[in-house]
């Protein structure tokens, strides 16, 4: 059964795809859908709003019928804050629901108080799913008479109104604990100040853009730039680690590629290595919609 998501993915083609999030349904940019809508054009219609990119970059929302300025999407018990931005975006990635599902089935299992990294975060779907299997799980907050949080869950993006929104969702769902922590910076200047804290995470999960910019203007180009991050992130592993996530969007780099740059811990740490499309599907839309690819590590105790 799909765990309850107030999310629908309902078609896709011309290089555009049809959502619903909420009561709202929402037609946006899909440049990979490059074959016909698998559903009437009726439907797309019923659209309450369509974002177009320009012709000069950027781009707009066209309003067939009203959207809040501020509306809300649950996955499970984590509330999301939804935005309809100038770029498209929403505040959510619902096609990473997969992965939020494999991290809860892991700490579920682990039954333990465990210490998160969320690399380029964004708005939290991956922090918040933690947050919240370990807080019914009954680790992420300190035990009865010790000061120290249980968990430590380290949310980091370089861009500080996107963390804000990620604290604010947490504080939405009653998850924002001590255990949380908000990290504006960029990701490897933090995971490098990490190594000489002599920090160490449990569980990593990285979706990296093509192309970012740290909060000092530092380029990230994933091409150049992943594997060194990857090499400082298995260095930050702990000695009992859990897993390790890693998602991409950039076109041309398929899933094999990601279980490359994950082989390194197969060979030092045995455990698991899978990998595969990001493919969004839903019963009711007759064609699946390709949104990036991952690959999971996990460890051989987890
Ligand atoms: C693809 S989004 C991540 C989506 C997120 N994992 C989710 O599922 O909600 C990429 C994020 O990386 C951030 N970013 C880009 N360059 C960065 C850098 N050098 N350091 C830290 N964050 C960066 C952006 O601000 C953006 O929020």
């Amino acid at each position: 059964m799909n765990a309850p998501f107030d999310y629908e993915y309902l078609d896709s083609g011309d290089g555009a795809r049809l959502e619903r999030f909420g009561e709202y349904l929402l037609a946006r940019p899909a440049p990979v859908a490059i074959w016909r809508p698998g559903r009437p054009r009726a439907l797309w219609r019923e659209a309450h709003a369509t974002f177009s990119h320009g012709t000069s970059g950027g781009g707009g929302w066209t309003f067939n019928r009203p959207v809040p300025d501020r509306f809300e999407v649950r996955w499970r018990d984590v509330a999301f804050e939804l935005r309809l931005s100038g770029l498209g975006h929403l505040g959510i990635f619902p096609e990473q629901a997969p992965n939020w599902e494999w991290l809860r089935t892991l700490v579920s299992a682990a039954d333990r108080p465990l210490k998160l990294l969320n690399l380029f975060a964004y708005t939290g779907g991956t922090t918040l799913a933690v947050a919240a299997a370990l807080a019914e799980a009954g680790h992420l907050r300190a035990p009865a008479g010790r000061k120290s949080p249980a968990s430590d869950i380290c949310h980091v993006d370089a861009v500080r109104s996107v963390v804000r929104w990620a604290s604010e969702n947490a504080t939405h769902c009653g998850l924002n604990d001590a255990g949380l922590r908000w990290i504006v910076e960029d990701a490897h200047k933090y995971v490098q100040n990490e190594i000489r804290r002599e920090r160490r995470y449990d569980l990593i999960v990285l979706d990296p853009p093509t192309f970012g910019r740290g909060r000092q203007g530092q380029v990230f180009k994933l091409e150049r730039d992943l594997a060194a991050l990857l090499d400082d992130c298995f260095a930050l592993l702990s000695r009992e680690p859990l897993g390790f996530l890693l998602t991409c969007h950039t076109p041309g780099i398929v899933a094999p590629a990601l279980a490359n740059l994950l082989a390194p811990l197969l060979a030092s740490r045995g455990g698991q290595l899978e990998c595969g499309d990001s493919l969004q599907t839903s019963p009711e839309a007759p064609l699946p919609l390709p949104c990036g690819v991952f690959a999971r590590w996990r460890a051989r105790s987890s």
